[in-house]
């Protein structure tokens, strides 16, 4: 949970104490504000947590990659984890150089092995025998060794939503553990690859510390082995996945997370890597939105209809999620159940259902909890809706980070 949001008596709800209602008058809504003191904090908390252990923390740029933030994320010391061309770019463009930066991917083409290759990234993050080959194939022919880190399917249940579960034999990620043994093996004969570390990831949002203990021992006694076999491995990347609160239920927290990996890996004399995205972000952001109807069907429900909907944050949608939502500015009076939607013509474009809000009216404005990752890199231009604005608040003033997008730039694209 964020100590960045507070209400104030008089100005409503704040972030590290500038007004939202202030950044959304100048912005407009649908907006998403960021906390850099919540993000800045968050990052902390892992890689102190690690206590002087050797150790990479390589932010997934997939959860929020807006130029600033990961600038933010240059500044604290972190590294990445790029899972596209795109994100490397952004990640080259904010400063980052390749050897800060690891490629993951389940799907990479030749064309983007052959960069990968050429600009010799930490590590490239491989998810199968057949892509092994493609890139010691293109490597040799360089005359290089790319730096490969294996990922393994360990088939453990991340006991996490089933559409962000990562780490089952029925997922399309990683290799079984007992297939990697020989696949590193292997490596070490071929002349275009490095075997530099065992990569795993089980899933996302995983609020129980048990699967990722898990994960992590099976990761770790892989890499004793790999070791004793002689592998020069470098390093064990753990993944992302640390859930956060969505709903104020205790999770664990980054610092007990941690050391549960430490623990896992106890005297390994490899570099510890992690890959998260959410926890770091997450709780770091909200979307400020409009209330633009209230409609009462009689004897049937009370939908309260926002400018925001599954166009600027698809989580509800796609995955069901659960995000708190509140009122900018509450108003006195008791609480009553509503679903909250969006303007979209979709049936899942809803963002809660039957959830009890303090009184509204049409004009007030509410914060979408929790948004600051998987919600704006989610966004889509459906019925022609232009990207909303991004603002980031650092030092107690705000600062646009994204304008919105105009309907022109929209079009640019089309004769
Ligand atoms: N590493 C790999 C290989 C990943 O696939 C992911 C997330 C991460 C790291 C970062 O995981 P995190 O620490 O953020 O859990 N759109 C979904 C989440 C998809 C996660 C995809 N992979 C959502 O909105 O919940």
């Amino acid at each position: 949970m964020s100590e960045s949001f507070h209400q104030h008596p008089l100005r409503g709800l704040t972030v590290d104490g500038v007004a939202i209602d202030e950044v959304a008058r100048a912005l407009g809504t649908p907006c998403y504000i960021y906390s850099a003191a919540a993000i800045r904090d968050a990052w902390q908390a892992l890689d102190g947590a690690f206590a002087g252990r050797p150790h990479a923390i390589h932010y997934a740029l997939k959860a929020n990659s807006t130029l600033a933030i990961v600038r933010l994320m240059r500044a604290l010391g972190s590294h990445v984890d790029a899972n596209s061309m795109g994100e490397v770019d952004v990640a080259l463009r904010c400063g980052f150089t390749p050897r800060e930066i690891v490629f993951t991917g389940v799907g990479k083409s030749s064309a983007e092995l052959e960069r990968a290759v050429a600009l010799d990234f930490h590590a490239i993050n491989v998810e199968s025998p057949g892509e092994l080959d493609r890139l010691d194939r293109i490597a040799a022919a360089k005359g290089v060794k790319a730096r490969v880190a294996l990922r393994v399917n360990p088939d453990i249940d991340a006991e996490s939503h089933p559409h962000i579960s990562t780490g089952l034999r029925d997922n399309k990620f990683g290799v079984p553990i007992a297939l990697a043994r020989e696949l590193f093996v292997d490596m070490t004969r071929r002349a275009g690859l490095t075997p530099v570390g065992v990569h795993i990831h089980i899933g996302s949002q995983i609020t129980t510390l048990a699967p990722l203990a898990k994960a992590a021992h099976a990761a770790s006694a892989l890499a004793r082995e790999l070791l004793a076999l002689g592998v020069p491995l470098e390093q064990i990347d753990f993944g992302g996945g640390l859930g956060i609160s969505y709903d104020e239920t205790p999770v664990p927290d980054r610092a007990a997370y941690v050391r549960t990996l430490v623990e896992a890996a106890g005297d390994i004399p490899l570099t510890l890597a992690i890959e998260p995205g959410r926890s770091i972000v997450g709780p770091a952001g909200v979307l400020v939105s409009t209330v633009v109807d209230i409609k009462h069907v009689p004897g049937g429900r009370r939908f309260v209809v926002l400018d925001a909907g599954m166009t600027e944050l698809m989580r509800p949608a796609l995955y069901g999620a659960y995000h708190r939502i509140e009122p900018v500015r509450p108003r006195a009076g008791a609480s009553e159940p509503a679903d909250v939607v969006g303007p979209i013509c979709e049936s899942t474009d809803r963002f809660a259902r039957d959830r009890a809000l303090a009184p509204l009216e049409v004009g007030d404005l509410v914060v979408v909890r929790d948004v600051g990752a998987y919600g704006a890199v989610l966004g889509s231009t459906y019925l022609r809706r232009p990207l909303p604005p991004e603002a980031l608040v650092d030092g107690g003033t705000w600062t646009t980070i994204r304008r919105r997008q105009t309907l022109d730039e929209l079009l640019q694209l089309e004769a």
